[in-house]
């Protein structure tokens, strides 16, 4: 978001060590906060309540006014642009010349790195590697804070089964449990041992929550979700936030059900207070309380002042509602006080959580991307990246004589970095990174088209006279990363623009085509994958995604990532999903032919996706051993045991990610075809063989009845240990009371 670059050798010193607050900066426990907040809410206004009830966004230097205000305890919170000495000035000002002073809580997007790029989120998910994508938060944590940053609008974990949905780039894909491992990775990551480290930054669960069932895929559309499916998979990944410490979470969009996420007592108070037991904070997203207006929820922005705050929005982003109407609401006993006093108390909880009042210091390195940070990024950008077919032609060979490089994503950064950027620096394109490893006389670049929105051919010639004079082509296709993450829904999915047709051309040389697909997205590229003799689909991975791709391509590493999100075979068939229900008419591949007719599937479309969620090829073989069960059946309240033999019956050492699903054959409410319970990445040897066993509890098993309760039902289960969501063989297990 920010476009302004802090770096280069200026270090920012030991800091800001002001001291506003004049009790000793010795670790509080929970029971002092809570006594240091009765103390500060007992000398606060109401204008300094409503003050830090209110964050307001910047870029560029502090104005007069706006130092003023800070003084005046108008805000509690900045988010946005701006250096980190322009940070440093405005906190210093709060803490030192602001009347009780309260120290600001200073945000900002880091989503996938700040100047280390890692691949965009649903990359990262396809790793499979929750430590690894730790690191990555870790490092994020380390950058961002160096710059006086502390607290980041990640991680987005809402799930999304469109990938019509542009922001479905920025989330861990479809599956809860996936991506709740994804969601309790990144908050550890972000926040590491303990908030008030000076290289830790509060993390912030969003968009809270159902924003990525937007209907049609269009950004900020209404959702319709019943409860239980609100329960069983969109709650899920910010539950697990919550079981992880999450400091804050952001209030989303869109409405559920009717009622905007923003204005929602069920999800903010029921669900995130009474039942889950949050005691940090909620940010609104932007201008959201008064968007309650437009939503139709809200006759005014008093109105929608009041609703939000009532809901347990704590804090409102941008929007003044709650300033601009806080003091009439209260005066005319609309909101009571204390409503007003438990907000502010859970915003200053995280603020004394975080150690802001003690004037936290600034970690030593603020110099952008290292050694080790340029090493995790690339670690995880090659673990990130999916072969999705391969006839032979990866890995190329070393002794391949000319290799054709064509398409513009091959050498542009700024996409390779995908949406939401923090400070980037050391970005490495495929181009120069195959340049590299080959030698420049031996790599012939052809972008073909300057961007997906070129209408000329005239870049075509010289693509298909670079295929002509090479012995091997690749095809770097795909998106922009402008055409993924907010606001950047597609109704169409198939590569933009004319890269179908520059592929096409380039493929009728008849040399050996592999083309690399660089997307915020999954994308539909039926026809081109037909023409290519491999395809590897590598998202928008960030810095060193270059580095990763040419190590791939060049045999160095082993693709080893698997989709978290399935892969229409068309736009037509969205939204497809592996953990779908069965329906009374589950569809087979007979066919009216075969006098199969009604059956719940398409007249000119396979009902299957083009690849499913949790698919993806290696450079090796594995063969699985059909699971076992430790018993037949288990008593509710216990374990099972399931093993399989994998076995890597290929050429060369690798990883494999195993998963593990279920299926409950019959429930009170009907249960998913499959669902994932559990996965492993292992690393075998050529020849080795590797037992993997999961245990399931039956807890593991429950879901949401019709009467909201979580249940784990006694019956007929089925259970597969297999390297995607649709192979394998099922042992049948039964949960018995
Ligand atoms: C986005 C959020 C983001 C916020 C602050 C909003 O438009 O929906 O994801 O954190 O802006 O930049």
């Amino acid at each position: 978001m920010i476009r302004t670059r802090f770096g280069n050798g200026i270090t920012f010193g030991v800091s800001v060590l002001i001291v506003g607050w004049t009790i000793a900066a010795t670790a509080a426990t929970p029971a002092d906060i809570e006594r240091k907040i009765d103390a500060l809410l007992a000398r606060m206004t109401l204008e300094e309540k409503l003050g830090q009830m209110s964050q307001a966004t910047t870029s560029g230097p502090l104005t007069d006014q706006r130092k003023e205000e800070i003084r005046k305890g108008r805000w509690g919170s900045l988010y946005g642009g701006g250096t980190a000495a322009q940070r440093a000035e405005a906190q210093q000002i709060a803490l030192t010349q602001s009347r009780l002073g309260i120290p600001l809580i200073y945000g900002q997007d880091v989503i996938h790195g700040f100047h280390t790029t890692f691949p965009i989120p649903l990359g990262q998910a396809a790793s499979w590697d929750p430590e690894l994508v730790r690191q990555s938060a870790r490092i994020a944590a380390r950058e961002a804070s160096g710059t006086g940053i502390h607290w980041t609008f990640s991680p987005m974990v809402d799930i999304a089964r469109d990938p019509r949905w542009g922001r479905v780039a920025e989330g861990y894909g479809e599956d809860p449990y996936l991506a709740s491992a994804m969601s309790a990775a990144m908050v550890r990551g972000y926040q590491g041992d303990s908030l008030d480290a000076p290289d830790s930054i509060a993390a912030c669960a969003k968009h809270y929550v159902g924003y990525g069932a937007a209907e049609a895929g269009r950004d900020y559309n209404t959702t319709w979700i019943p409860e239980n499916l609100l329960r069983d998979v969109y709650l899920k990944p910010f539950q697990a936030a919550k079981e992880a410490g999450i400091a804050t979470y952001m209030s989303a969009f869109n409405s559920i059900n009717g009622v905007p996420a923003s204005g929602n007592e069920f999800t903010l108070r029921q669900v995130l207070r009474n039942e889950w037991k949050f005691d940090g904070f909620v940010v609104s997203d932007y201008t959201a309380v008064h968007e309650l207006i437009a939503h139709g929820y809200a006759a005014d922005a008093r109105d929608a002042a009041l609703k939000a705050i009532r809901a347990g929005v704590n804090m409102e982003m941008v929007s003044t509602d709650y300033w601009d109407n806080g003091k009439a609401l209260v005066d005319a006993g609309q909101l009571d006080l204390k409503t007003i006093d438990e907000a502010v108390r859970e915003i200053l909880r995280v603020k004394f959580r975080l150690g802001l009042f003690d004037g936290r210091t600034l970690p030593g390195n603020v110099q952008g991307s290292n050694s080790e940070a340029l090493a995790v990024a690339k670690q995880l950008a090659t673990e990130s990246l999916v072969l999705l077919k391969n006839e032979g032609a990866l890995p190329l060979a070393k002794s391949v004589g000319k290799v054709a490089i064509v398409g513009f994503l091959a050498d542009s950064p700024t996409d390779q970095n995908g949406a939401w950027v923090g400070e980037p620096i050391g970005t490495v394109t495929p181009l120069t990174a195959i340049r590299q490893a080959l030698g420049e006389s031996r790599v012939i670049y052809a972008p073909g088209l300057r961007g997906s929105g070129d209408t000329r051919r005239d870049g075509f010639a010289a693509a298909v006279e670079a295929a002509r004079a090479a012995d091997a082509v690749l095809l770097f296709l795909g998106e922009e990363a402008s055409l993924s993450g907010e606001a950047s829904s597609r109704a169409h999915l198939d590569l933009p623009g004319l890269q179908e047709d520059l592929a096409a051309e380039v493929a009728k040389v008849g040399k050996p085509c592999i083309a690399v697909i660089l997307a915020g997205r999954p994308t539909t590229f039926h026809e081109v994958a037909a023409n290519m003799r491999a395809v590897l689909y590598a998202w928008h991975p960030g810095a060193m995604g270059g580095p990763a791709i040419a190590s791939v391509i060049l045999g160095d590493a082993v693709p080893s990532g698997k989709l978290a999100i399935t892969f229409p075979r068309t736009v037509g068939q969205v939204p497809i999903y592996y953990n779908h229900l069965n329906t009374g008419r589950p569809p087979s591949e007979t066919g009216p032919a075969a006098g199969d007719k009604y059956r719940s599937k398409y007249l000119d479309v396979s009902f299957t996706p083009e690849y499913p969620f949790g698919y993806g090829l290696s450079y090796s073989k594995f063969d699985y051993s059909r699971a076992r069960g430790s018993a037949p059946q288990v008593k509710l309240g216990g374990t099972l045991a399931f093993s399989a033999g994998v076995a890597n019956t290929g050429n060369v050492e690798a990883d494999e990610i195993v998963q593990f699903y279920t299926h409950q054959l019959a429930g009170s409410v009907a249960r998913p075809v499959r669902e994932l319970k559990g996965f492993q990445r292992i690393h075998l040897r050529p020849g080795e063989k590797r037992t993997v066993t999961f245990t399931l509890s039956t807890d593991d098993l429950a879901f949401y009845n019709s009467q909201m309760k979580l249940v784990t039902e006694p019956g007929a289960f089925e259970a597969w240990i297999a390297p995607d969501s649709v192979s394998g063989q099922e042992i049948d297990f039964a949960v018995v009371r």
